[in-house]
């Protein structure tokens, strides 16, 4: 069964046919990224129009690429939730009018949860990578989110924590933009971290005790201050305060993580969202996770970025086994 996947929550693009929920065709997007760098931030009416005069070209060019016909396909999936308004808007009404054009049924992806099923893709090269088995523990870690779910099923997700105030991805681009690194923050930051290994520098972790929530801005707080009291002192260095934030970031998330899985008794964790990218966070959590026997899943890097291919692959589970 072939599903073309769209996504359009923010600023990128996405088409992407998948067969049988699994095998990646083609996989395209598009961002309007350079649009917003200026602002140093997404700014919605930009991104809604980029994806109105993006959409055709890019669901054109998955089909190419996939060597398929809109005839060919079985399904369609569309990002439903959450995101930005305008965008989803784009995305939906695109495929609404696909769907109805062709007779096939559409179903609806929420965003976040196909950010974890993203785990469960590969492509023809890859058939032989063995899929993660459920139950396992998710954790998405995106620009605008950040929550611990319980995966008990591709349609089942119980939610188990999630932050209280910035999303990690959100925290990055915050610090990178203290630090004047430009945006988006998370990629910068993971290079520069690598120079600025140190042990004097430690900001607080937000531990919020016997919760699997997160909280961000207090860590985003600390190096404000840092930065703002020490960025004229000799030896003050931007290396040295990326790292000690990523460190601070990074722990937590590993920490939660594990010992959700500890507590549940559960072998799989699943990773998923553009912080997923993060070399010192899958580093940290594969190295973490041999002491607690669980293994550990990261989307391949194409992946953990917002791509269509994820809103596919769950769109044929949900299609397959719908909600009961
Ligand atoms: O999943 P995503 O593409 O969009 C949302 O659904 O929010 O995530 C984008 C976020 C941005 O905040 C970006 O700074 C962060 O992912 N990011 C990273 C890295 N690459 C992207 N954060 C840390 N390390 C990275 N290597
Ligand atoms: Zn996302």
């Amino acid at each position: 069964m072939n599903v073309l996947g769209i996504e359009t929550s923010c600023d990128e693009t996405g088409a992407a046919v998948v067969n049988n929920g699994w095998l990646v065709r083609s996989n395209i997007v598009a961002s309007s990224l350079k649009d917003h760098q200026q602002y140093g931030g997404i700014i919605p009416e930009i991104a809604s129009r980029r994806q109105l005069e993006l959409i055709h070209y890019v669901v054109c060019e998955a089909l190419d690429k996939s060597k398929l016909s809109l005839q060919d396909v079985d399904c369609i999936a569309v990002t439903r939730k959450p995101g930005l308004i305008g965008s989803l808007l784009v995305g939906i009404s695109f495929a609404r009018a696909l769907s109805y054009s062709l007779g096939k049924p559409l179903v609806d992806v929420d965003h976040i949860k196909a950010h974890i099923y993203a785990n469960f893709l590969r492509f023809e090269s890859e058939k032989h990578v063995p899929l993660p088995q459920l139950p396992a523990i998710g954790l998405v870690v995106s620009g605008g989110h950040s929550s611990l779910y319980h995966v008990k099923d591709y349609n089942r997700f119980d939610l188990l924590g999630q932050t209280k105030d910035d999303a990690v991805g959100e925290a990055f681009d915050k610090v990178a933009r203290i630090l004047d690194l430009g945006y988006p923050g998370g990629p910068v930051i993971d290079r520069l971290a690598k120079q600025g290994i140190n042990k004097e520098l430690r900001f607080p972790r937000a531990a919020m005790p016997n919760s699997y929530d997160f909280s961000f801005s207090g860590v985003k707080t600390a190096v404000y201050n840092y930065v703002n009291k020490n960025k004229s002192v000799d030896g003050f260095d931007p290396a040295k305060v990326a790292y000690s934030f990523q460190e601070s970031v990074v722990d937590v998330l590993v920490d939660k993580s594990l010992l959700a899985c500890q507590r549940r008794r559960i072998k799989s964790l699943l990773i998923g969202g553009g912080v997923a990218a993060n070399s010192t966070l899958r580093e940290r959590m594969f190295d973490r996770a041999k002491s607690f026997d669980v293994q550990v899943y990261f989307p391949a890097m194409s992946f953990c970025l917002d791509n269509a291919a994820m809103i596919a692959g769950l769109g044929y589970r949900l299609f397959s086994k719908p909600r009961g």
